[in-house]
């Protein structure tokens, strides 16, 4: 990444723009976080429901202060251990928070993400930068730069190119806002990494999330209709398997043809290809993609997660 498109980038947001920037999760549609009209256009490009609020990404511990209260010494234990990287913490916000970034609510979503080029633009810009995951609503996350201009083309002023995101799904959020440390939304730092870190079980109740859009059952979907299935059923649903089908396994399940796709038996692997994957065989024009469910230990978490979301009809 050359110094140059780090300048850019920050100029385009000084000047109320929007720039895709690349996390170590996924890439990132950001904005200034404090410039109402800039935060408006992410909910235009995205097509997004003004009620859904946005993460603001930080570069450093030091600037949570800027944007939250009332900081538990579970946050700061929780902060210090895992950023930069993969974790959104939900806290009290500060009162110049503005509704459109926290979606009306009391709370924020703040993070500092693990990715040299998002890490240098933070810098360099100096203030918080509003930004969901660069895709339209109810959509795939992109993983690349271009997945990024697939999924919004013109409507963002500049596209940063960092790669393929390492871990390639969301990051995992946690609500330390109220009395008990909550997971809204998995990701690779699992419920067993919160707890290690904090010292007694983290709850997972998914009630405890109304507006986390990353909670509605239907999302992160491809547009081709998308089911899961055991493995045994897959053995079964092979026999007489249609055209048009992709199969997505990680069991050394035996499906051969040359829609199948093999994935990792690595919780972590697997997170990392899985969008790509989908991505890919969503512009294959088939009549159905189906994957066979995961293991239900908490490393995955996250891919069952989004599994699910995936496939409900
Ligand atoms: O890994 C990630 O978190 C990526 C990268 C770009 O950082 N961002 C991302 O943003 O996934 P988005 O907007 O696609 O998902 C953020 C989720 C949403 O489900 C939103 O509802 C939730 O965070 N969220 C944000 N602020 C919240 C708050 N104050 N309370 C509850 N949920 C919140
Ligand atoms: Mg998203």
């Amino acid at each position: 990444m050359q110094k140059r498109d780090i300048e850019k980038a920050v100029n385009i947001l000084r000047s109320g723009g929007l720039v895709a920037i690349p996390t170590e999760t996924v890439y990132g549609l950001g904005a200034d976080a404090r410039n109402i009209s800039a935060v408006q256009k992410i909910f235009i490009a995205k097509q997004r429901p003004s009620d859904h609020p946005l993460i603001v990404h930080l570069a450093d511990i030091s600037q949570l202060a800027e944007w939250a209260i009332d900081v538990s010494s579970e946050a700061m234990l929780l902060a210090k251990a895992f950023w930069p990287g993969p974790l959104t913490l939900i806290l009290k916000k500060a009162a110049h928070a503005h509704d459109l970034v926290t979606g009306g609510q009391q709370t924020i979503g703040l993070r500092i993400p693990d990715h040299p080029v998002a890490l240098a633009v933070l810098k360099e810009y100096g203030g918080g930068i509003a930004a969901p995951s660069a895709n339209r609503f109810g959509r795939i996350s992109p993983t690349t730069a271009a997945a990024v201009r697939d999924e919004l083309g013109d409507a963002v002023d500049l596209i940063l190119e960092g790669g393929q995101c390492n871990v390639g799904v969301e990051s995992t959020i946690v609500d330390v806002s109220g009395e008990k440390p909550a997971i809204l939304r998995p990701g690779v730092i699992t419920a067993k990494h919160i707890e290690t870190v904090l010292g007694y079980p983290v709850l997972t109740h998914k009630e405890n999330a109304p507006r986390v859009s990353g909670s509605l059952e239907s999302h992160y979907a491809p547009q081709t209709k998308t089911r899961l299935m055991s493995t045994a059923e897959l053995n079964a649903f092979l026999k007489n398997k249609e055209s048009k089908v992709a199969i997505v396994i990680w069991s050394d399940l035996d499906v051969h043809d040359n829609l199948s796709v093999v994935m990792s038996t690595d919780p972590y692997h697997y997170a990392h290809d899985l969008y790509q994957v989908m991505r890919d065989l969503d512009k294959q024009g088939l009549n159905q993609i189906i994957f066979e469910k995961v293991p239900e230990t908490v490393e995955w978490d996250a891919v069952r997660d989004r599994l699910q979301r995936a496939s409900h009809a």
